[in-house]
């Protein structure tokens, strides 16, 4: 019997492959996993601590904010600030960059996340996770301003999420490919279990939520009512649909079995063109994606060379399989 290869062993050897690397980038990955196992933790034992439901406050979305939000964003600050290797944070349950306390050298890196995915699936034993991104500072050593934060995906140094599901994982990649850490609950350590992880081009399973068919415009009806008429239709083959309605549950099956996600441009709220956010949902997702062989786009664009507007700013976003988002893409060009 041995141990595998651990994560921590994994991103050491994987940053000796960028020349010049100081340790801080491994590091900071490290420190990070303790707030997902502290976050694991908690959601495995949900109710017995008092994890679960409402916390009766609302985030600068406007959504009702759940206990859990709240416990994963603390954890993910308090398990970074004193690290020294970042020089701001941003999460989807803060209004503004978070501040590092004082005393506290200011490093190169910046971390955007959204602590909680999935919240409505919170109190219902359904899997969660935690998005991640990470982006240099543009400026090292000091305290990062919003500004600093819109950069566009392409840009990014590294990004993953956590999985709290039947097993909990870590999913990475630094732009070597992606590769997939399960939680060994009898050591506490994550072991690498998914080697390069790949998305094929074709599938023939999608997530989309569907109840919002009536808000689509008319690229995306006609891609979903294609898949949807099956055999019977212009595709010719069925196609099988899932949607768990946590989006790190919902791109983890397509980095393990292939599929097509959307979270299309709907009609709903003209100030808020898609439902997911750009920096700490999409851009990450989108990055994974992509380094598994699979495209991701807003309909109209690549998901990865957006210009970030603002901190909270929301996309659509369709993405997964090669050849299903290229058609689907096309769609929107043939209007
Ligand atoms: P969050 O819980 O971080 O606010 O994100 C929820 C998101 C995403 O995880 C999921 O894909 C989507 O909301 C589900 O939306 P619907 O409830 O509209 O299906
Ligand atoms: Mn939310
Ligand atoms: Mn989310
Ligand atoms: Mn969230």
């Amino acid at each position: 019997m041995q141990i595998g290869t651990t994560l921590s062993q994994f991103i050491i050897e994987e940053t000796r492959l960028y020349p010049g690397a100081t340790g801080d980038f491994a590091a900071l990955l490290n420190d990070l996993t303790v707030a997902c196992k502290f976050i694991a933790a908690q959601v495995q034992r949900g109710a017995l601590v008092g994890a679960l439901g409402s916390a009766g406050t609302d985030n600068v979305q406007g959504e009702a904010q759940k206990k859990l939000d709240i416990i994963s964003n603390d954890a993910i600050l308090h398990s970074m600030d004193w690290t020294g290797h970042l020089a701001g944070m941003v999460s989807e349950e803060m209004d503004a960059p978070y501040v590092l306390p004082a005393g506290i050298p200011r490093g190169k890196y910046l971390l955007l996340f959204d602590p909680l995915d999935g919240s409505s699936n919170i109190d219902v034993g359904i899997s969660v996770g935690t998005i991640f991104s990470v982006l240099r500072a543009p400026v090292a050593g000091r305290d990062a301003v919003a500004a600093d934060f819109l950069q566009p995906g392409v840009e990014q140094v590294a990004a993953g999420y956590a999985l709290y599901g039947s097993s909990n994982m870590l999913v990475y990649s630094t732009g070597y490919g992606v590769n997939g850490f399960t939680l060994e609950p009898s050591i506490g350590e994550y072991v690498l279990t998914h080697t390069q992880m790949r998305i094929p081009e074709d599938t023939s399973e999608y997530a989309i939520n569907a109840s919002n068919h009536r808000h689509w415009q008319e690229p995306v009806r006609r891609y979903i009512d294609e898949l949807m008429a099956g055999r019977d239709g212009p595709r010719g083959r069925d196609f099988n649909m899932r949607w768990v309605g946590s989006m790190v549950a919902d791109v983890h099956r397509l980095l393990c079995r292939g599929g097509i996600f959307l979270y299309p441009f709907d009609t709903r709220d003209p100030a808020k063109p898609g439902k997911l956010r750009l920096l700490y949902e999409a851009n990450p997702m989108a990055f994974l994606v992509e380094q598994a062989g699979g495209a991701a786009s807003t309909g109209t664009q690549r998901i990865l060379e957006m210009e970030p507007q603002s901190l909270h700013q929301r996309v659509p976003v369709i993405l997964g399989a090669k050849n299903e988002v290229e058609r689907c893409v096309a769609y929107h060009r043939e209007g």
